[in-house]
Protein backbone atom coordinates (compact mmCIF):
# COMPACT_ATOMS: atom_id res chain seq x y z
CA UNK A 1 0.00 0.00 0.00
CA UNK A 2 1.65 3.38 -1.23
CA UNK A 3 0.73 6.80 0.03
CA UNK A 4 -0.68 7.41 -3.51
CA UNK A 5 -3.76 4.90 -3.69
CA UNK A 6 -4.79 5.37 0.25
CA UNK A 7 -6.61 8.77 1.43
CA UNK A 8 -8.03 9.58 4.99
CA UNK A 9 -10.79 12.44 4.67
CA UNK A 10 -14.42 13.24 5.66
CA UNK A 11 -16.85 10.29 4.64
CA UNK A 12 -18.79 11.66 1.63
CA UNK A 13 -22.51 10.58 1.80
CA UNK A 14 -21.69 7.69 -0.89
CA UNK A 15 -20.02 5.88 1.61
CA UNK A 16 -22.69 5.54 4.34
CA UNK A 17 -23.67 2.33 3.36
CA UNK A 18 -19.89 0.98 2.99
CA UNK A 19 -19.54 2.01 6.48
CA UNK A 20 -22.26 1.03 8.19
CA UNK A 21 -21.40 -2.69 6.18
CA UNK A 22 -17.76 -2.61 8.12
CA UNK A 23 -20.13 -1.89 11.34
CA UNK A 24 -22.39 -4.10 11.21
CA UNK A 25 -19.28 -6.92 10.09
CA UNK A 26 -17.10 -5.97 12.67
CA UNK A 27 -17.85 -9.01 14.88
CA UNK A 28 -18.23 -6.82 18.18
CA UNK A 29 -21.21 -4.23 17.50
CA UNK A 30 -24.92 -5.62 18.07
CA UNK A 31 -28.12 -3.87 15.52
CA UNK A 32 -28.60 -1.03 17.97
CA UNK A 33 -24.97 0.03 17.94
CA UNK A 34 -24.90 -0.02 14.42
CA UNK A 35 -28.02 2.20 13.82
CA UNK A 36 -26.50 4.76 15.98
CA UNK A 37 -23.80 4.79 13.78
CA UNK A 38 -26.26 5.50 10.97
CA UNK A 39 -27.99 8.47 13.04
CA UNK A 40 -24.43 9.81 13.90
CA UNK A 41 -23.78 9.93 10.19
CA UNK A 42 -27.63 11.30 9.33
CA UNK A 43 -26.74 13.92 12.54
CA UNK A 44 -23.63 14.82 10.76
CA UNK A 45 -24.96 15.18 7.14
CA UNK A 46 -27.61 17.41 8.04
CA UNK A 47 -24.91 19.88 10.08
CA UNK A 48 -21.42 18.90 10.68
CA UNK A 49 -20.84 21.55 12.81
CA UNK A 50 -23.77 21.40 14.99
CA UNK A 51 -24.44 17.69 15.20
CA UNK A 52 -20.61 17.15 16.79
CA UNK A 53 -19.75 14.24 15.44
CA UNK A 54 -17.35 14.16 12.59
CA UNK A 55 -16.76 10.96 10.65
CA UNK A 56 -13.26 9.89 8.36
CA UNK A 57 -13.08 7.65 6.53
CA UNK A 58 -9.68 5.44 5.03
CA UNK A 59 -10.38 4.47 1.54
CA UNK A 60 -7.96 2.70 -0.46
CA UNK A 61 -8.16 2.17 -4.26
CA UNK A 62 -11.43 3.60 -4.13
CA UNK A 63 -12.71 1.39 -1.10
CA UNK A 64 -13.58 2.04 2.45
CA UNK A 65 -11.28 0.29 4.96
CA UNK A 66 -11.92 2.05 7.94
CA UNK A 67 -13.80 4.52 9.85
CA UNK A 68 -13.21 7.16 12.75
CA UNK A 69 -15.70 9.57 14.67
CA UNK A 70 -14.86 11.88 16.96
CA UNK A 71 -15.61 15.31 18.29
CA UNK A 72 -15.34 18.09 21.12
CA UNK A 73 -16.70 17.34 24.29
CA UNK A 74 -19.73 19.77 25.82
CA UNK A 75 -18.34 22.36 28.22
CA UNK A 76 -14.76 21.31 27.26
CA UNK A 77 -12.62 24.23 25.64
CA UNK A 78 -9.98 21.35 24.92
CA UNK A 79 -11.42 18.05 25.52
CA UNK A 80 -12.23 15.80 22.27
CA UNK A 81 -13.96 12.48 22.64
CA UNK A 82 -12.82 9.68 19.88
CA UNK A 83 -16.14 7.97 19.49
CA UNK A 84 -15.87 5.32 17.48
CA UNK A 85 -13.50 3.30 15.51
CA UNK A 86 -13.33 0.28 13.15
CA UNK A 87 -11.16 -1.31 10.01
CA UNK A 88 -12.97 -3.89 8.16
CA UNK A 89 -12.14 -7.33 9.07
CA UNK A 90 -10.02 -8.10 5.69
CA UNK A 91 -7.93 -4.99 6.34
CA UNK A 92 -6.98 -5.07 10.50
CA UNK A 93 -3.16 -5.79 11.11
CA UNK A 94 -1.96 -3.25 8.64
CA UNK A 95 -2.12 -0.11 10.47
CA UNK A 96 -5.48 1.46 9.33
CA UNK A 97 -6.82 1.89 12.68
CA UNK A 98 -3.63 3.38 13.92
CA UNK A 99 -3.50 5.73 10.66
CA UNK A 100 -7.08 6.89 11.56
CA UNK A 101 -6.21 7.49 15.35
CA UNK A 102 -3.03 9.74 14.29
CA UNK A 103 -5.27 11.38 12.04
CA UNK A 104 -7.84 12.45 14.37
CA UNK A 105 -5.31 13.58 16.82
CA UNK A 106 -3.79 16.20 14.26
CA UNK A 107 -7.46 17.57 13.86
CA UNK A 108 -7.80 17.76 17.22
CA UNK A 109 -4.70 19.53 17.37
CA UNK A 110 -5.49 21.87 14.62
CA UNK A 111 -8.60 22.95 16.58
CA UNK A 112 -6.51 23.65 19.66
CA UNK A 113 -7.23 20.86 21.62
CA UNK A 114 -5.44 18.81 24.09
CA UNK A 115 -7.12 15.90 25.83
CA UNK A 116 -8.84 12.93 24.03
CA UNK A 117 -11.21 10.72 25.40
CA UNK A 118 -12.22 7.38 25.01
CA UNK A 119 -14.56 4.74 26.69
CA UNK A 120 -14.81 1.31 25.68
CA UNK A 121 -15.09 -2.08 27.04
CA UNK A 122 -13.55 -4.11 29.20
CA UNK A 123 -14.44 -7.34 27.73
CA UNK A 124 -12.67 -9.71 25.69
CA UNK A 125 -13.87 -8.58 22.52
CA UNK A 126 -12.23 -5.09 22.78
CA UNK A 127 -8.87 -6.27 23.53
CA UNK A 128 -7.52 -5.00 20.05
CA UNK A 129 -9.13 -1.94 20.61
CA UNK A 130 -7.18 -1.19 24.43
CA UNK A 131 -4.66 -2.75 23.14
CA UNK A 132 -4.57 -0.30 19.77
CA UNK A 133 -5.19 2.81 22.67
CA UNK A 134 -2.42 1.16 24.51
CA UNK A 135 0.55 1.08 21.65
CA UNK A 136 -0.56 4.58 20.54
CA UNK A 137 0.15 6.27 24.11
CA UNK A 138 -3.26 6.59 25.67
CA UNK A 139 -2.89 5.95 29.23
CA UNK A 140 -5.62 3.62 30.86
CA UNK A 141 -7.42 6.24 33.67
CA UNK A 142 -10.50 4.75 34.80
CA UNK A 143 -12.27 0.60 35.10
CA UNK A 144 -15.78 0.72 36.41
CA UNK A 145 -16.20 -3.06 36.46
CA UNK A 146 -19.82 -3.89 35.62
CA UNK A 147 -20.67 -0.41 33.93
CA UNK A 148 -22.56 -1.58 31.07
CA UNK A 149 -24.12 -4.65 32.44
CA UNK A 150 -22.68 -7.57 34.94
CA UNK A 151 -19.09 -8.62 33.41
CA UNK A 152 -18.90 -6.00 31.04
CA UNK A 153 -16.66 -2.72 32.41
CA UNK A 154 -16.21 0.70 31.21
CA UNK A 155 -12.77 1.58 30.78
CA UNK A 156 -12.05 5.01 30.16
CA UNK A 157 -8.70 6.13 28.27
CA UNK A 158 -7.10 9.33 27.83
CA UNK A 159 -4.31 10.48 26.12
CA UNK A 160 -2.89 14.39 26.63
CA UNK A 161 -1.50 15.56 22.92
CA UNK A 162 0.52 18.57 24.31
C1 LIG B 1 -9.50 -2.18 17.10
C2 LIG B 1 -9.34 -2.08 15.60
C3 LIG B 1 -9.95 -0.76 15.11
C4 LIG B 1 -7.83 -2.13 15.24
O1 LIG B 1 -7.69 -1.79 13.89
P1 LIG B 1 -6.44 -2.28 13.00
O2 LIG B 1 -6.51 -1.49 11.75
O3 LIG B 1 -6.43 -3.75 12.90
O4 LIG B 1 -5.20 -1.82 13.92
P2 LIG B 1 -3.71 -1.52 13.44
O5 LIG B 1 -3.32 -2.48 12.37
O6 LIG B 1 -3.58 -0.08 13.14
O7 LIG B 1 -2.90 -1.87 14.77
C5 LIG B 1 -2.39 -0.87 15.61
C6 LIG B 1 -1.87 -1.48 16.89
O8 LIG B 1 -2.91 -2.13 17.61
C7 LIG B 1 -2.52 -3.42 18.04
N1 LIG B 1 -3.53 -4.39 17.64
C8 LIG B 1 -4.47 -4.26 16.68
N2 LIG B 1 -5.21 -5.38 16.59
C9 LIG B 1 -4.72 -6.24 17.52
C10 LIG B 1 -5.06 -7.56 17.93
N3 LIG B 1 -6.06 -8.26 17.33
N4 LIG B 1 -4.35 -8.12 18.94
C11 LIG B 1 -3.33 -7.46 19.54
N5 LIG B 1 -2.96 -6.20 19.19
C12 LIG B 1 -3.65 -5.61 18.20
C13 LIG B 1 -1.25 -3.78 17.32
O9 LIG B 1 -0.34 -4.16 18.33
C14 LIG B 1 -0.80 -2.52 16.64
O10 LIG B 1 0.33 -2.01 17.28
P3 LIG B 1 1.80 -2.22 16.64
O11 LIG B 1 1.67 -1.85 15.18
O12 LIG B 1 2.61 -1.27 17.43
O13 LIG B 1 2.09 -3.66 16.87
C15 LIG B 1 -10.03 -3.28 14.87
O14 LIG B 1 -9.60 -4.49 15.48
C16 LIG B 1 -11.54 -3.23 14.92
O15 LIG B 1 -12.16 -2.63 14.05
N6 LIG B 1 -12.16 -3.88 15.92
C17 LIG B 1 -13.61 -3.92 16.03
C18 LIG B 1 -14.21 -2.58 16.37
C19 LIG B 1 -13.71 -2.02 17.69
O16 LIG B 1 -13.47 -2.72 18.67
N7 LIG B 1 -13.58 -0.68 17.71
C20 LIG B 1 -13.12 0.03 18.89
C21 LIG B 1 -14.22 0.37 19.82
S1 LIG B 1 -15.36 1.55 19.14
Amino acid sequence: MTDSDTAIGPTRPDEVEAILEVTAQAGVFDEKEVYTVRELLDGYYDDPGKSGYNFLSYREEGRVLGYACWGPRDLSGHGYDFYWLCTAIEARGKGVGRALMQHVEAEVLARNGIWIVIETSDTDPYAPARRLYERCGYQKSMLLPDFYREGDGLVTYTKRLR
